[in-house]
């Protein structure tokens, strides 16, 4: 068992420095393509036998320090009574977005082994074939929140922000069966065998930090506490860096970074309280192998002064990424952490 990822989580001393990546099992591996061409996104999310082959394949391709469970942060919407669809071209759609308060009264608190039975399915298939740890995740509050009104992409977050400002007690009732539902979601995760979480907050964002601080942070910290130190936590905000001080009150082991803030300063903020992870712009993989290992140093000589380190990129790898730079990367984080 390489487990340099979970010591990294904790603080530990590490032989290198563990890597893995944001959407490591997507659309720039052939191998991935060739699964989907049979099967659409919600099915293969569905099927455990595919599911876990499609999170295989970035650990033997790549090399990676560690696994991430194959599913989608939207998957447990479906039983809360939201319709989901993931469309090739536009990404999610949800066909009933909430608007009013009948609509969250009628969201229903589910049963994560009796509704979604493919995530633990998929989970155990998992422990035993690999040697590395597993991640398993979910949304935020907030973020699932804002697809759950927009009903998918958004541009200021209007309908979101709206429900917030004129009808805060709505919104509060929305996050607290959010974030009821993903306690009971991670616990069940844990209890099937994953040994990490990330909790995915990639639309933190859009608000100020005050709101940051009233609509969203004391769902997560809810979370984090209920779930007990039961495994490492990983707590990734997106476009989050000026807010670093308050993302860190959520009581993560880990934060996650991206590249609008160098990791040398998030790592002395964080100092002592938690371990940081990212934080490479995923368009660096666009350049030549010398810039790629070049901004990789730039980020292992940041981390000198962290708890632990988690190498990553900074937001999900894009899909036009060519795999031999991934390769690449792996290597290199490896091979300049251990000199
Ligand atoms: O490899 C992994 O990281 C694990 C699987 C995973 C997926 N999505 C698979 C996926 C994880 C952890 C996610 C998280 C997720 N999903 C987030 C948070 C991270 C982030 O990017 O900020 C969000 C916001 C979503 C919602 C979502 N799912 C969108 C907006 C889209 C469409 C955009 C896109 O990239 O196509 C998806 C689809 C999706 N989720 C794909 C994958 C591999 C592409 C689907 C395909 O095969 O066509």
């Amino acid at each position: 068992m390489n487990d340099n990822f979970l010591k990294a989580c904790r603080g530990d001393k590490t032989d290198y420095t563990p890597v893995w990546i944001m959407r490591q099992a997507g659309r720039y591996l052939p191998e991935y393509r060739r699964v989907r061409e049979k099967v659409d996104f919600l099915s293969l999310c569905k099927t455990p036998e595919l599911a876990a082959e499609v999170t295989i394949q970035p650990i033997e391709i790549l090399k990676v320090d560690a696994a991430i469970l194959f599913s989608d942060i939207l998957i447990p919407l479906e039983p809360m009574g939201i319709k989901l669809e993931f469309s090739e071209s536009k990404g999610p759609i949800i066909h009933n977005p909430i608007s009013s308060e009948a609509d969250i009264n009628n969201l229903r608190d589910f049963d994560p082994n009796g509704e979604l039975p493919f995530i633990s399915e998929t989970i155990k298939l998992l422990r035993k074939s690999i040697k590395v740890p597993l991640i398993g995740f979910s949304g935020a509050p907030f973020t699932l929140a804002t697809y759950m009104i927009e009903g998918g992409a958004s541009k200021n977050f209007l309908k979101t922000k709206k429900i917030m400002y004129q009808s805060p007690e709505c919104f509060s009732k929305l996050m607290e069966s959010i974030t009821t539902n993903t306690i009971k979601y991670l616990n069940s995760q844990i209890d099937a065998g994953v040994q990490a979480l990330q909790i995915f907050d990639s639309w933190a964002g859009v608000l100020s930090p005050h709101d940051f601080s009233l609509y969203a942070l004391p769902y997560v910290q809810k979370i984090i506490k209920e779930l007990n130190n039961r495994v490492p936590i990983i707590y990734f905000a997106f476009n989050s860096s000026s807010m670093i001080d308050l993302v860190q009150t959520s009581g993560a082991q880990v934060i996650g970074i991206d590249w609008r803030i160098e990791l040398s300063q998030a790592a002395e903020k964080l100092g002592n309280n938690a371990s940081v992870q990212g934080n490479l712009d995923p368009c660096i993989l666009f350049g030549t192998h010398e810039l790629i290992q070049e901004r990789i140093l730039d980020i292992l000589n940041g981390a000198k002064k962290a708890r632990g380190h988690i190498f990553n990129l900074g937001h999900g790898i894009l899909p036009e990424t060519p795999v031999d730079n991934v390769i690449f990367m792996v290597e290199a984080v490896h091979q300049l952490s251990r000199a």
